[in-house]
């Protein structure tokens, strides 16, 4: 629809200006729950396209997110063991959950190339940015 295209367009300009303000952010997407199906799907996004466009719940850090409901943010991503290399200059990695009245509907994924970047400053930046998003969804 009408609405739902605007949507897309104004996601699609955030994580653009989110990748272009933020230093460390240099991959920033949203995943979101695909229908009735245990799995994520590929919103809009900023940077490299993935071939991760289908992430099943539990796998990798968004898949994980998916049933934790809680932020995770990784300094190292090759000290994780379930994590998805979506680029080899990736270093570290955040998915903040974002919820819609209460309910874990996706999530806002971002890519840093700066190993250890993330500070509690940005799980606070992010959570809001949810909320703002979830306001338009
Ligand atoms: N690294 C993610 C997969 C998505 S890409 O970062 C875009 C993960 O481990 O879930």
């Amino acid at each position: 629809s009408q609405n739902e295209k605007s949507v897309e367009n104004r996601l699609i300009e955030l994580c653009g200006l989110l990748k272009n303000t933020v230093d460390h952010y240099d991959w920033v997407g949203f995943y979101f729950k695909n229908g009735n199906k245990n799995e994520l799907k590929l919103g809009p996004y900023a940077g490299e396209p993935t071939d991760h466009t289908i992430i099943p719940f539990g796998k990798g850090i968004c898949g994980q997110v998916a049933v934790s409901n809680e932020n995770f943010v990784v300094p190292d991503v090759a000290a994780q063991d379930n994590y998805i290399a979506c680029s080899i200059t990736v270093k570290a990695e955040i998915v903040v959950p974002l919820f819609v009245n209460g309910k874990n509907i996706g999530q806002i994924d971002i890519d840093s190339n700066t190993p250890d970047p993330f500070t509690e400053e940005d799980e606070r930046f992010l959570e809001f940015v949810n909320e703002k998003v979830a306001q338009i969804l």
